[in-house]
């Protein structure tokens, strides 16, 4: 056994230390369910019982696990220098990483700034907004327009701008002059494949705020284009191109936040292509390094950088910034995850497993207590009837027979979330929709 296959049978003896994130730590404790290695398509528990990753990990490790040519770029780049500054100074890797991302990301979305998240390029993306704006002589543009059930991450910006009530109920007043658009879910367009053809409308709440607020004062609305961690919601078709329309008649900036749907999820680099619209800023993260290392990034129209780096006088043009913006070994990782991407065709990949992806999923209408089903890419969420009084409760327990039956699934709410790696086959899909359905049968009572 070697040193790491070592580490990753050592069993904690005590789990009291960590402070475990969005976790029910206390239940977690009692019955932990831990991962030791993780290989392709499967994580493994330390006992070996071989898990299907259903999710990518958390919607991220869009190549599967382990892919040796990651490992090996962060091993090389960890060797010949850990860690340099790219505040007055600079190394060849992180602009490089960002000459790669630029070449993935619509045209015109060409300069990126990086961080070490989601949560960071979200308040990354929204203070650029602010700065751009401000650079242009309209620093009377302070609002920005989030949207329900939106997930931006837990900084205080993304928070503000988010939809999600149990994420903001503990911390107090948030962001000033937030306001948000109604989400775009509807139980009457229950069993959509794709983009649901109703809603556009629910896009034309934007023209309220824009009376409400007045639209010089709004500097950015931001979107998922399809939201992830709230369960999976598909844009009506329309929709993100009517929002386009409104932004650009009032001079705002539209922010998309890709940190799920980018690096192929969708059967295309990013969302803005699959849904055929382009946005003035994008988040994206997870994916970008295949989550190997952490990274973020927020991709900016050249208009936004001329602006408030061209714009200037000389110094500092932005004052923002992470200790770790560029990390060489995040920079590695990233080169190395977007030339696989690029030789693997993961992205049309994704798009050519879609159809078998949707009709496993689709399949699973029927079920006792499946209200819904819904999807796009290698997206797919089951909203399960929550049990009277005890909401959550049936979809925890659809995710713990699943573990325990060899499948990682996710749960937000009652809504069961599947985003396996791009690296999928049908013997995968057979298995993760064979093992929810045998679970959510289990749990009809
Ligand atoms: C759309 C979106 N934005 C932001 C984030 C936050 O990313 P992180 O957890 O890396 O901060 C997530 C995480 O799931 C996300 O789905």
């Amino acid at each position: 056994m070697n040193d790491l296959s070592d580490h990753a049978a050592a069993r904690p003896n005590n789990l009291d230390a960590f402070w475990m994130p969005y976790t029910a730590n206390r239940s977690f404790k009692s019955t932990p369910r831990l991962l030791a290695r993780a290989e392709g398509m499967y994580y493994y528990t330390q006992d070996n019982h071989e898990i299907v990753d259903g999710t990518a990990g958390l919607w991220c490790c869009n190549a599967g696990h382990g892919r040796r040519e990651i490992v090996e770029a962060i091993q090389k780049q960890a060797a010949i220098m850990d860690f340099a500054p790219t505040f007055q100074m600079g190394h060849p890797i992180a602009f490089q990483a960002a000459a790669k991302v630029a070449a993935m990301t619509p045209a015109g979305l060409d300069k990126v700034f990086f961080t070490n998240s989601g949560s960071e390029a979200a308040d990354t993306a929204l203070k650029i907004a602010l700065a751009y704006h401000r650079a242009r002589g309209e620093s009377q543009r302070v609002r920005l327009i989030g949207r329900e059930r939106g997930y931006h991450g837990v900084g205080f910006g993304g928070m503000s701008v988010g939809g999600i009530g149990t994420n903001r109920k503990q911390f107090g007043a948030m962001l000033p002059y937030v306001d948000h658009l109604p989400h775009t879910h509807s139980l009457e367009r229950a069993f959509t494949r794709g983009q649901p053809a109703q809603g556009v409308e629910l896009a034309d709440k934007l023209l309220d705020l824009i009376m409400l607020h007045g639209g010089e004062t709004i500097a950015a609305v931001m979107v998922e284009p399809v939201s992830g961690s709230t369960g999976v919601l598909v844009p009506p078709v329309g929709y993100l191109q009517r929002l386009r329309d409104i932004c650009d008649a009032h001079g705002i900036l539209l922010i998309y936040d890709e940190v799920i749907t980018g690096f192929g999820r969708l059967g295309t680099n990013f969302g803005a292509e699959r849904l055929g619209v382009t946005p003035d800023l994008m988040t994206m993260a997870k994916g970008i390094t295949n989550a190997a290392v952490p990274m973020g990034a927020v991709a900016c129209h050249e208009k936004i950088y001329d602006a408030i780096v061209n714009g200037a006088p000389a110094g500092i043009e932005l004052f923002h910034g992470y200790t770790y913006s560029g990390h060489p070994l995040a920079a590695a990782a990233c080169i190395a995850t977007l030339d696989l991407y690029d030789r693997e065709e993961l992205p049309a990949r994704a798009m050519s497993m879609e159809p078998v992806f949707e009709d496993a999923a689709h399949a699973m209408k029927g079920l006792p207590n499946v209200i819904d089903v819904r999807n796009i890419g290698l997206v797919a969420g089951i909203e399960l009837q929550p049990r009277p009084g005890k909401p959550t409760d049936r979809a925890v327990r659809v995710f713990q027979r699943c573990f325990d039956n060899g499948v990682l699934t996710r749960t937000t709410g009652d809504i069961i979330a599947l985003s396996p790696p791009l690296i999928v086959e049908n013997k995968h899909i057979d298995r993760i929709f064979s093992v929810l359905s045998d679970a959510i049968r289990a749990e009809a009572a």
